[in-house]
């Protein structure tokens, strides 16, 4: 007799999240996901520092917390403090820094401390899946802004906090991705940047700066962080090394005042990030970050620029995106005729994997027919091969493009 299987179900709280999918592998061609180029991890410089760091201080991992505390290894965010300095003209300690498990558990951690069932919160009308998904999942409504160039268009937050303040509504946050937005590519420039600060303190709206593409300017110059811009300290900064250095090392980090990152700590109880990555890392980037980055967006900018003359080649102009200013998305616009959510399912049985612009965005009607395409991690020549399959299964289904590779196709054939 076979025993009977132990039912979870009705045991689960009513609110939980819907079960999550069964991996089944990578896509032939895949465009999707913040994922970095496999050939640009440094791996030799890791392992080295992995073994000089284990070798000094290995016994130290006996300790949770090592021997720096809750707030993570002590190099590594001495590091991070002279980074953020000369970097993004952020003025803080190693003290002001709490390291995390990738930024997303920054996002978990703000959302943690600030906000409650049926919040307001303001963000970029096409902005990250990650934040924009555990907005909804914590029944916050959001409020969009629609970008333009140079990021976020004041002129519309402006009305939109007014409109909420009509309304006695004061927005938990302003959520931005300033520097190399995702998916747009664009940079709030410094004008806008004080635009914001000016609003955010009138309207008593804190500014939550997500920053983890701030490495990957084209040609490394950021404006400064809005952390750095501040005089009152209500901008909570996070950052991440998975974009810089390797995703799945899964380490991250919040600046903010003590008196709301100790709120954050309070809810961190993982007991630490894990510390081997922390240990690795900070061995790696004092003494390499700054000569691995510009190899790295070097890199970057021509598996982009691959990406770009391939969509020329095979969408023609049924394809329209501006040259992002860094970073590893280029966010695509299809005749309006294209639902890409749509094109995803079709793709993706035919091997592609692309991000659909519903996904990443707070308005279905100006995403409908954009997607998001990630260039980092494919090969050249998979870049080339993938956009040509994803032509010929847009035109089957859509009609669109007409010409592929300036050859006159018959749609619907
Ligand atoms: C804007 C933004 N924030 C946060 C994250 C999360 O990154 P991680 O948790 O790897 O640091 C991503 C990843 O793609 C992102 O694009």
């Amino acid at each position: 007799m076979t025993a009977k299987p132990f039912d979870f179900t009705p045991l689960l709280p009513a609110d939980l999240p819907p079960p999550a999918p069964k991996w089944k592998g990578s896509p032939r061609y895949n465009f999707t996901g913040g994922n970095n180029d496999p050939d640009q991890v440094p791996v030799e410089g890791l392992r080295a520092a992995a073994n000089a760091v284990l070798g000094r201080e290995g016994r130290t991992l006996a300790s949770y917390g090592l021997t720096g505390g809750p707030q993570g290894y002590r190099p590594l965010r001495e590091f991070l403090a002279a980074k953020l300095q000369r970097d993004a003209g952020i003025s803080c300690t190693f003290d002001d820094i709490l390291i995390v498990s990738g930024s997303l558990q920054a996002l978990d951690l703000v959302n943690h401390a600030l906000l409650a069932r049926g919040d307001t919160v303001i963000i970029e009308q096409d902005t990250y899946q990650g934040a924009l998904t555990r907005l909804v999942r914590l029944g916050v409504n959001t409020v969009g802004i629609p970008l333009d160039g140079e990021g976020m268009r004041m002129d519309a937050l402006a009305a939109a906090l007014a409109g909420l303040k009509r309304r006695s509504i004061r927005p938990k946050y302003i959520y931005t991705i300033p520097t190399v937005q995702n998916p747009t590519g664009t940079i709030l420039s410094e004008g806008r940047r004080a635009e914001l600060l000016k609003l955010s303190e009138q309207y008593g709206a804190p500014i939550f700066e997500d920053d983890c593409y701030a490495d990957l300017v084209w040609d490394g110059r950021r404006p400064p962080a809005i952390h750095a811009m501040s005089r009152t300290g209500g901008v909570i900064h996070i950052g991440s090394f998975s974009k810089s250095i390797a995703p799945a090392l899964r380490v991250g980090f919040i600046v903010a005042g003590w008196d709301i990152l100790s709120r954050m700590l309070a809810l961190k109880t993982d007991a630490g990030s894990g510390a081997l990555e922390q240990m690795v890392l900070a061995e790696y980037c004092a003494p390499h970050f700054s000569e691995h980055v510009p190899a790295l967006r070097r890199g970057l900018r021509a598996k982009l620029d691959t990406l770009m003359e391939a969509l020329n080649e095979q969408f023609g102009t049924a394809a329209e995106f501006d040259d992002p200013k860094g970073g590893i998305f280029l966010w695509v616009k299809l005749p309006d005729s294209v639902d890409t959510l749509k094109l995803y399912q079709s793709a993706l049985a035919a091997g592609v994997a692309i991000n659909p612009g519903p996904e990443w965005s707070t308005s279905v009607a100006h995403s409908k027919s954009r997607m998001r395409l990630c260039f980092a991690s494919p090969s050249h020549q998979e870049i080339r091969d993938g956009i040509a399959l994803l032509a010929e299964v847009c035109r089957k289904e859509f009609g669109v493009p007409a010409r592929i590779a300036n050859v006159e196709r018959r749609a619907r054939a």
